[in-house]
């Protein structure tokens, strides 16, 4: 049957790390290995009443095919949750996506060809590798420290070769929770000048800050329009709803949406319609802060966890926000083939080497602090921490 697959699908794989996770889903697992968002985060009971609601009020347009751009007033509340975010923008510049996942494939069907270099943090996000791929594009990894992407080794690529665009995720990083710091945001938006690049800012987290105010997004600096700003309801809603944007220069937008066409139509309306009706009844900050304190104390239970049970050979970031700690032990660890002993102790995590498009370090681990209990975060660090304590005696 493989003669009848495109070459993309004959290349497509399923993840490894997938599968195996899929064991950690049993009943009794702490799993810190999945991104989700935690269910308590969800304003369920509100979402009935705005629902009915929007039945109410519109319950003929919710069920009728809409624009590919995207609901007008949904669009127009997202002009002002960027004004929020410092961006002055206009409705014009917003396209709703289905969820900003198919703001990243889109990305790779509008600017990427065969053989075009994309840069992006090392590591990066999974399924932004899986969204781009498709288009054959040479990744070029981009080394980080704890301020995000090092503007020197970004210097050193864009000097050397010809880059379509730089992809970042600059606040509380998936997979490492790190965030970049203002001066290199403005640096990284300087280099993109000089070097006649394009800038894809991927922001779901920006948001979720715990220890002070989010920082501004590197589309917040740009005068030019070489910014493409992604985001999405997923952390601060819900991700089933599958709702998120692009805010671009109208060019750009205008380009995404003929693409956008061809793969749905438009986003679903329902969900356009009950987003927009939640913020009209609902304060966005209110909503905003409540998930915040929600993960604010898994965070510190998780870093006050690792602290007291990880051995000190295991180097990890301190996220300020988001969802991910990441992790970093001795060299000669395989986090990987690590991961079916782990799951045998019943706790599960990700192993970095999927977040590293050419090069994996495979002595890297992805902790997720947002779906796990208090109760679970500490158990399974302490069970964590031991396994890692033998392995690494046995270096
Ligand atoms: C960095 C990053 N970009 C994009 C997404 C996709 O989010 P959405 O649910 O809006 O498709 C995620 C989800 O985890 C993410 O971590």
């Amino acid at each position: 049957m493989e003669k009848f697959f495109s070459v993309t699908a004959n290349k497509a794989k399923a993840s490894e790390v997938r599968e195996i996770l899929k064991i950690a889903q049993k009943p009794g697992i702490i799993s810190f290995g999945g991104g989700l968002p935690s269910p308590d985060s969800f304003p369920v009971e509100e979402m009935k009443k705005v629902v009915v609601e929007t039945l109410e009020e519109s319950g003929h347009m919710t069920m009728q095919y809409g624009t590919t751009e995207g609901l007008e007033s949904l669009r127009n509340l997202i002009v002002k949750i960027m004004d929020k975010r410092f961006v002055k923008t206009a409705i014009n510049n917003i396209a709703i996506t289905t969820g900003s996942q198919q703001g990243l494939n889109l990305t790779g069907k509008v600017f990427v060809n065969t053989d075009d270099v994309i840069a992006c943090e090392s590591p990066t996000y999974l399924a932004a590798i899986s969204a781009f791929r498709p288009y054959n594009p040479v990744f070029e990894e981009v080394e980080m420290d704890e301020q995000g992407m090092r503007m020197d080794a970004l210097e050193s690529l864009l000097s050397s070769k010809k880059v379509k665009f730089i992809y970042t995720i600059p606040d509380f990083q998936n997979p490492s929770g790190r965030s970049m710091s203002v001066d290199r945001r403005k640096e990284m938006l300087a280099l993109a000048k000089k070097y006649d690049v394009l800038i894809i800012e991927d922001s779901p987290y920006s948001e979720l800050a715990y220890d002070g105010d989010p920082l501004p997004p590197i589309k917040s600096f740009d005068e030019e329009g070489r910014v493409i700003y992604l985001s999405t309801f997923s952390k601060i809603v819900c991700p089933g709803f599958r709702t998120g944007w692009i805010c671009a220069d109208e060019q750009f937008i205008s380009k995404y949406v003929m693409l956008k066409q061809g793969l749905d139509l438009h986003t679903n309306q329902f969900s356009q319609y009950a987003i927009e009706k939640f913020f009209r009844t609902y304060d966005l900050d209110g909503q905003i802060n409540g998930v915040r304190d929600l993960y604010k104390v898994k965070r510190d239970a998780m870093l006050k966890a690792i602290d007291a049970h990880f051995p000190e050979e295991i180097k990890i970031s301190r996220p300020t926000g988001g969802m991910f700690v990441w992790g970093e032990l001795p060299e000669g660890i395989n986090a990987k083939a690590l991961l079916p002993e782990a799951i045998e102790r019943n706790v599960a995590y990700v192993p970095g080497s999927p977040f590293y498009p050419n090069t994996p370090k495979v002595n890297t681990i992805r902790l997720n602090f947002s779906s796990p209990s208090i109760e679970q975060i500490e158990e399974g660090i302490k069970i964590l921490g031991d396994f890692f304590k033998e392995e690494i005696q046995k270096l």
